[in-house]
């Protein structure tokens, strides 16, 4: 990996170090110019004309996932947000009275809220698997939790409040032994983590554009397996998703993108699709190495540092490195981090209630880095977070 033109593509790289890639990560050069171009053919000849002329790029968003994911392109939905694919799917599911739906410790905050809301509104139960003293979902409850009533296991890939990779295609073979639907959220996998969806056997996978995939905000996906969606009723339905076949009947499309809206935004998936080219052709292998190498090695500089903690559990780690530096507040050190133009983040307790309460832990200073970060910049970073103690 060229460390040197991949910074040079990414021009922020000059003026800040970014240890935010699991909020935004820096989107580069040929991504920009992507989204760029399409807005001003917008400007110059109408949205709806630019939309007509560039068809093979919008196109392109398809292809370029199902060779990130390892899928059929029928099989990917553009949609706005993680967030947004992640309920779709889960009001599409069958799901009635007494059924019960297996989670993790770790989940994402709006997946587990919108959990709370379907067994609130639908009567179904939520059974939360606990994770183990090695930080990951603990296998072996999974497996004893399972019964008849079971029908979803929905599952955060790579939690945004820990460095921990939860080992996803080991959750698959159990969804598959017992024929329970499987959904999984990649969004701070994808573009981190080499993904193959067969290998995960996963039925569903979310994920945005924004974090380690590199592309613009508002942007993200869903992948669909094709012999789930006959199972799948979408909660709503427009003249992109469905054909109005009759007076009274309509039909809809039979791919995933029976999830879409008609109106979206066009300059962002192209640009979303050039920045999974850009990824695929860099080699996700690659990325993900040079990415969890990187976080391997500002682990262990912070662990030399007298007084910060690191918190991260896990058999594998991703990059995302969470800390405290005792006696600071997470918000006095992201704020001194950002005064000498270094970009981190915050994992707060409200957020991550379930998670944070059985590891006793209060907000907590998380810095994600990214394949064109650098070893300078994890020592920069050392010597800024020491010299504020
Ligand atoms: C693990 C995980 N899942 C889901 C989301 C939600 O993504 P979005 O904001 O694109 O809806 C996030 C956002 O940080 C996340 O970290």
């Amino acid at each position: 990996m060229n460390t040197d033109f991949l910074r040079a593509q990414t021009p922020a790289c000059q003026n800040l170090i970014h240890f935010n890639n699991a909020g935004a990560s820096l989107s580069p050069q040929p991504v920009t110019d992507a989204l760029f171009e399409h807005l001003l053919l917008e400007q110059r000849i109408g949205g709806y004309e630019a939309g007509e002329v560039t068809l093979d790029a919008q196109e392109n968003f398809y292809h370029a996932f199902g060779r990130l994911l390892n899928c059929n392109p029928r099989e990917i939905a553009y949609i706005e947000n993680a967030t947004r694919a992640w309920t779709l799917l889960l009001q599409a599911l069958p799901l009635a009275h007494g059924d019960r739906i297996i989670t993790g410790q770790s989940e994402y905050a709006s997946n587990y809220m919108t959990l709370l809301h379907l067994a609130k509104t639908r009567d179904i139960r939520i059974d939360v698997i606990p994770n183990n003293s090695d930080g990951q979902i603990c296998l072996k409850t999974l497996s004893d939790r399972i019964d008849e009533d079971v029908r979803l296991i929905a599952l955060t890939h790579v939690p945004s409040q820990s460095g921990v990779i939860h080992p996803a295609a080991e959750v698959g073979k159990i969804a598959r032994k017992h024929r329970i639907f499987y959904l999984l959220d990649a969004c701070q996998s994808a573009g981190q983590i080499d993904l193959n969806v067969d290998d995960i056997g996963c039925d569903m996978l979310t994920g945005s554009g924004r974090k380690y995939l590199r592309g613009p905000r508002g942007t993200g996906f869903m992948y669909v397996r094709q012999s789930t969606q006959d199972f799948l009723e979408p909660p709503s339905v427009d003249l992109h998703s469905a054909s109005w076949t009759r007076k009274d009947s309509y039909t809809f499309r039979d791919d995933a993108r029976r999830f879409e809206n008609w109106e979206h935004f066009v300059a962002g998936k192209i640009a979303l699709g050039a920045a999974v080219d850009y990824a695929c052709d860099l080699g996700m292998p690659a990325i993900e190495d040079r990415t969890c190498t990187l976080a391997a090695l500002l682990r262990e500089k912070l662990r030399q540092l007298p007084g910060v903690l690191v918190h991260d559990q896990g058999q594998r780690l991703s990059g995302i490195v969470t800390f405290s530096c005792d006696g600071q507040d997470a918000s006095a050190v992201h704020k001194a981090l950002r005064q000498h133009h270094i970009n981190t983040s915050i994992a707060r307790h409200q957020t991550n209630l379930l998670d944070f309460s059985s590891r006793n832990l209060p907000d907590i200073n998380r810095a994600s880095v990214h394949y064109y970060n650098t070893e300078q910049e994890v020592d920069t970073f050392c010597q800024v977070l020491s010299a504020q103690r």
